[in-house]
């Protein structure tokens, strides 16, 4: 069974490890935005979107904002501080491997610091391109694990075979989210070159690349004024962007394909059955699924579609 990294099984709170990481938070912010400055969209999804920390690149250009994440407490925790400032956004405590939307239904979708928690990549990139328009925007941040600290280890290791397309799992000693303590974590850097054979194979091209948040290091951190840093990052990501050697890269991708797409009305419209993808029928409180008969509920405006 695919292993998921289910930050309810223990008391994380992800809110807190963005404490003290305000250079990392502005660095893709900024990426965000220069993606984003001339998008106008209708149904937008954040994968693994948390409590909600990059709404404010895509709620206010897109009519219908949704966070699926599979931490039903974190949705829960956050809910009323993302309503307050970004209303009309719909949560769902759902797992990205079986999204609960139909086919086509996105203009566009974002997955920041997610996919080093997914064993199966190829899974879930079908999954995206499933419920992706033809022409829909999806953009993707990954770890890479090709950056500059790490080429410069095992070089001096000898560790050659890192260098391969494989992914790397970080050795999980400092990680603490979504798995509990002692316990082995899904921390997956990526190589660039599998994550572009992994897009194209879906249906998705790459617009644009931008390698970001070059100076996650402590001592810089310290001795360099915020400001600076951030100047710094700007220039950085527009003139070494091709050199893959930050520890993040951020992706524009769009879906190719002829097809005319459908138009969907309300978010009601696009929910589907997470597992068969069957049509639902909708209260207040429960979704059932036409075809398998599955129930869900909807609990306090948060719908819970995890299988
Ligand atoms: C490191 S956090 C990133 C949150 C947010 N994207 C951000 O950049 O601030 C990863 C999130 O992915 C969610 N997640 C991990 N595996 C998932 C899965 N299979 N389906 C849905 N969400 C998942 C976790 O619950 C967590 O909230
Ligand atoms: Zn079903």
């Amino acid at each position: 069974m695919t292993k998921i990294s289910n930050y309810d099984e223990f008391n994380y709170d992800y809110r807190k490890y963005w404490e003290g990481r305000d250079y990392e938070d502005k660095a893709e912010k900024i990426v965000l935005k220069r993606y984003l400055s001339n998008y106008k969209g209708k149904f937008f999804l954040d994968i693994g979107g948390s409590f909600g920390r990059n709404l404010p690149a895509y709620s206010f250009i897109n009519e219908t904002p949704i966070i699926l994440d599979y931490s039903l407490e974190t949705l829960r925790k956050n809910k009323e501080s993302i309503l307050a400032k970004h209303p009309g956004t719909r949560l769902i405590a759902a797992n990205a491997y079986h999204i609960p939307l139909k086919g086509n239904s996105l203009d566009g979708s974002l997955m920041v610091r997610t996919l080093h928690h997914i064993e199966e990549q190829e899974r879930l990139f079908e999954e995206i391109r499933r419920v992706t328009k033809n022409k829909g925007l999806f953009i993707l941040e990954y770890a890479n694990k090709l950056h500059l600290k790490a080429r410069i280890k095992w070089l001096l290791k000898l560790e050659f075979e890192n260098f391969s397309t494989r992914p790397y799992q970080q050795p999980t000693k400092g990680h603490f989210e979504g798995v509990k303590d002692g316990e082995q974590a899904i921390f997956l850097n990526y190589h660039p070159r599998n994550i572009t054979k992994l897009l194209q194979k879906n249906e998705f091209k790459i617009l644009k690349s931008t390698n970001c948040s070059f100076f996650r290091i402590n001592f810089l951190k310290k001795a360099l004024p915020f400001p600076v840093l951030i100047a710094l990052e700007k220039i950085f990501q527009k003139l070494l962007s091709w050199t893959n050697i930050a520890p993040s890269i951020v992706l524009k991708c769009e879906k190719i394909g002829e097809k005319k797409n459908e138009t969907f009305e309300s978010f009601e419209d696009i929910l589907c059955c997470p597992g068969c993808k069957g049509n639902l029928e909708l209260s207040k409180a429960y979704a059932k699924c036409k075809n398998c008969e599955k129930i869900f509920k909807q609990e306090d405006g948060i719908w819970d579609f995890r299988i």
